[in-house]
């Protein structure tokens, strides 16, 4: 079996910055509610850009970071929410746009875990040698799902991609995964598709598709499966927190990072976080704050990283990395 680590990273986001207080003009909020209650301080939003256009300048990037060009590539993952179109997949879209002719391109719907369910999966493909180079991305336009009417719930979110470069040889990376999922709890968080509507069914009046979420119940499930989630990848490994440089947790929150950090018995400084400026960006919040991190040389090789995700299904995973970038 191969060692599978992370060579490159990349990330992308819109340049449209929405603040608070630019917030407060379209509901009924104010800057001292949502930072207070969130942490959040402004968002990304889209001008234009899709799922896809995020995606693709993301992914460029990790490929260049990696030093690797997109013919390498024989394995996309793009996890996404909110795909441009149900067909073709965004994978096989950003295969096309960047030129990965040898890649199996495929869409994860996992919600906010979905960077850590791509990591999951491209882990198993790579570990057997099925494929050598994969391109994992998290991206989402969740400003198209968003009801900007309902306020407890569109001051939380924000638009962006992460991408990292997978590969199989014989350099440590992925130490440990752990990955779960409850659909008996699918009405926490929602966002629909379509109805079914054909000849024999007229079309549904009032239909939505825009996103719901019982906050406090999420929040909860939330502070408790990052701590579960966290053991659950260091058992067996032989490490302990003491030995983890950073986390890296899923971008939703401040006071749910700072649960979790209690109950683990930790500083919440150990957990990265960038939500202040991003908010919530589901699967891209993980992928988005790693590269942030790379990039301002805040992991050395030879640390121990974890990742922990959660998110509507409900889905929920961490991923115990030796970052090993940069060894030959
Ligand atoms: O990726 C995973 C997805 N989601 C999450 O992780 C979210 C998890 N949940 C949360 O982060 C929190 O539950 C929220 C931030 C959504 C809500 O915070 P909270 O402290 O649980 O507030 P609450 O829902 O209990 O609402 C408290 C009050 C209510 O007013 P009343 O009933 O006490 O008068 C709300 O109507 O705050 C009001 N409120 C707002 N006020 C100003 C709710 N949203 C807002 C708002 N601005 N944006």
């Amino acid at each position: 079996m191969n060692e599978v680590r992370i060579i490159g990273t990349g990330s992308y986001v819109p340049t449209n910055r929405m603040t608070n207080d630019d917030l407060s003009q379209i509901v009924d909020t104010h800057d001292e509610w949502i930072t207070s209650r969130t942490g959040i301080k402004e968002r990304r939003i889209s001008t234009g850009e899709n799922t896809s256009d995020l995606a693709r300048n993301a992914a460029l990037q990790a490929i260049e970071s990696a030093g690797i060009t997109p013919e390498d590539i024989d394995l996309i993952i793009v996890n996404t929410i909110t795909p441009d179109a149900f067909m073709p997949s965004t994978a096989c879209m950003i295969q096309g746009a960047i030129g990965a002719h040898r890649a199996v391109c495929f869409d994860v719907s996992a919600a906010c875990t979905g960077f850590i369910y791509g990591i999951n999966i491209a882990t198993q493909f790579l570990r057997t040698g099925q494929h050598q180079t994969a391109l994992i991305i998290g991206a989402e336009v969740l400003s198209k799902v968003v009801d900007w009417n309902d306020r407890n719930t569109c001051v939380l979110f924000g638009d962006g991609a992460g991408a990292s470069v997978l590969q199989g040889g014989s350099q440590k990376g992925i130490l440990s995964i752990y990955v779960g999922s409850d659909g008996t709890k699918q009405e926490l968080l929602q966002c629909p598709a379509v109805p079914v509507q054909n000849t024999y069914i007229p079309a549904r009046a009032n239909f939505s598709n825009a996103m719901t979420m019982n906050g406090n119940e999420v929040f909860k499930f939330a502070g408790r499966i990052i701590m579960e989630s966290i053991e659950k990848v260091l058992q067996n490994t032989g490490y302990t927190l003491e030995d983890v440089a950073h986390i890296i947790p899923h971008q939703a929150n401040v006071r749910i990072i700072e649960y979790a950090a209690r109950k683990l018995g930790i500083s919440p400084k150990r957990f990265y976080m960038n939500l202040d400026r991003y908010g919530n960006t589901s699967a891209a919040s993980i992928p988005l704050a790693l590269d942030e991190m790379v990039r301002e040389n805040r992991i050395q090789d030879g640390d121990k990283v974890i990742l922990v995700g959660f998110g509507g299904g409900l889905t929920w995973g961490a991923v115990l990395i030796e970052w090993n970038q940069n060894k030959k």
